[in-house]
């Protein structure tokens, strides 16, 4: 009989994985909790909530095989545990390692326990003399960093005085203690790693624009396009980043009392000299690299995941395509800070177009339909995602796309893959 899998979360990342699921001959039925537009047109969309008993029933009762959880707040709030506790095989890591996402302060100490390459930093809180501490790092934009989950709002990399000093003011205030970091100059990307008990799989490597509009400017976003695989990661930088970052970690949390199942997402800050430094680790496929990634694994997906949840990586041979995806966002107008939802968004009625060379075809993220219409109801709604032999076909299949889609207000990023092309 084929599998049945449960997807948890309902954005780009979750319509992606999806998306993958679905082309896999091994899985039967697909269910996503609660999901969007997009992935109720490949799976069963349910909301069955954040309640973790609640997932487990409901994983008991539809015989699920899998779990794949999209986003880190369930894997922080110990679903992992829970599932494994109840013989529910997940892809996600156990609450505990799930802290190195939910704790820059814990993933810095681990960082350094294990002698992975990341910016020097120091703690503040009410006993610290402010001032001392910013001059101490005044010789590049101040890098400050909450030591909580802020769904990407955490950070902030400012050569403003006043607006450095009111962050560390107001999160010392909410927080307790933040952290202030060196600011580490060069070019970021992002591998993303398959990691069980047993192996590891590096990814091709992306790069996202993390920043609202052309040229890097404006305000930090949750990622507004992504390409891989991204030339700044050459295979040199490759090599290193396996030997002095992936390495280290996989023999640390293979070693757990439950090793570290799923994926480990490495944010790189690459220097010119191609040293790779680790800006952040996430416990999550990153959203919208997780579109582009996906696509250019050319063997099954349900197997490296469900592999992987059962530490038994190092059993498959897994294998890439040699092609170039790109993914551009379209953003609501307002995003990030004040995202207008509820527009209606024209021209993607006939959109789930197979996703393969040589195509191009839309993640849903922000995306709910009434009444036979699609309504924007996020910051990120969708992006057009394309895959082709070279990046510049990727970009121009991309475009195209995008370009035929209609929301009023909605705005997207022209240079997507700019660096590389
Ligand atoms: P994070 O959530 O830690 O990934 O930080 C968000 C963004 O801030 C990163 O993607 C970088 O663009 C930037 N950033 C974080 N840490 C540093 C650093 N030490 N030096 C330069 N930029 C950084
Ligand atoms: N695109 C960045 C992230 O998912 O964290």
């Amino acid at each position: 009989m084929g599998r049945q899998v449960l997807v948890i979360g309902s954005g780009g990342r979750e319509h992606a994985l999806c998306l993958g699921m679905h082309s896999s001959p091994l899985v039967d039925k697909i269910y996503c909790s609660p999901g969007n537009a997009g992935t109720s047109m490949v799976a069963n969309n349910i909301t069955i909530g954040e309640d973790n008993d609640k997932i487990v029933k409901f994983c008991q009762n539809n015989d699920i095989d899998l779990v794949v959880v999209g986003p880190e707040a369930p894997l922080c709030a110990f679903l992992a545990d829970d599932l494994i506790k109840n013989g529910i095989q997940c892809f996600g890591p156990v609450g505990e390692l799930a802290n190195l996402e939910g704790s820059k302060l814990h993933a810095k100490q681990i960082m350094e326990k294990v002698g992975v390459p990341t910016a020097d930093f120091t703690i503040l809180d009410n006993s610290t003399n402010i001032d001392a501490a910013m001059d101490a790092y005044s010789h590049n934009p101040w890098v400050i960093k909450r030591d909580v989950l802020a769904g990407g709002k955490g950070v902030v990399v400012t050569s403003n005085y006043e607006d450095a000093k009111q962050f560390i003011t107001d999160a010392i205030k909410t927080d307790g203690s933040v952290l202030l970091e060196e600011f580490l100059p060069g070019e970021e990307a992002s591998m993303l790693v398959v990691m069980d008990g047993s192996d590891f799989v590096c990814l091709p490597a992306s790069q996202d624009h993390k920043r609202a509009y052309d040229s890097d400017l404006g305000p930090n976003t949750g990622g507004m396009g992504a390409y891989c695989p991204a030339p700044v990661v050459t295979e040199s930088v490759h090599e290193t980043v396996v030997k002095k970052i992936v390495k280290p970690m996989f023999d640390y949390l293979s070693k757990s009392p439950v090793p570290y199942r799923g994926v480990l997402y490495v944010g790189l800050m690459i220097t010119d000299a191609g040293e790779p430094n680790v800006v952040e680790f996430n416990v999550r496929f990153g959203d919208p690299e997780c579109q582009i990634t996906l696509p250019l694994i050319k063997s099954d997906l349900f197997e490296l995941l469900y592999h992987a949840s059962e530490d038994r990586l190092s059993e498959l041979d897994v294998e890439f395509l040699d092609a170039h995806a790109l993914t551009i966002v379209l953003a609501s107008e307002g995003y990030p800070s004040n995202p207008i939802k509820g527009r209606e968004i024209v021209g993607i009625e006939n959109s789930l177009k197979e996703v393969g060379v040589g195509k191009s075809w839309i993640n849903f993220a922000g995306v709910a339909s009434r009444d036979s219409k699609f309504l924007s109801s996020g910051g990120r709604v969708l992006s057009c995602s394309a895959m082709a032999l070279n990046l510049g076909e990727a970009a121009t299949l991309a475009y195209e796309l995008i370009e035929s889609i209609d929301l009023d207000g909605g705005f997207y990023r022209r240079d997507i893959g700019g660096k590389a092309l």
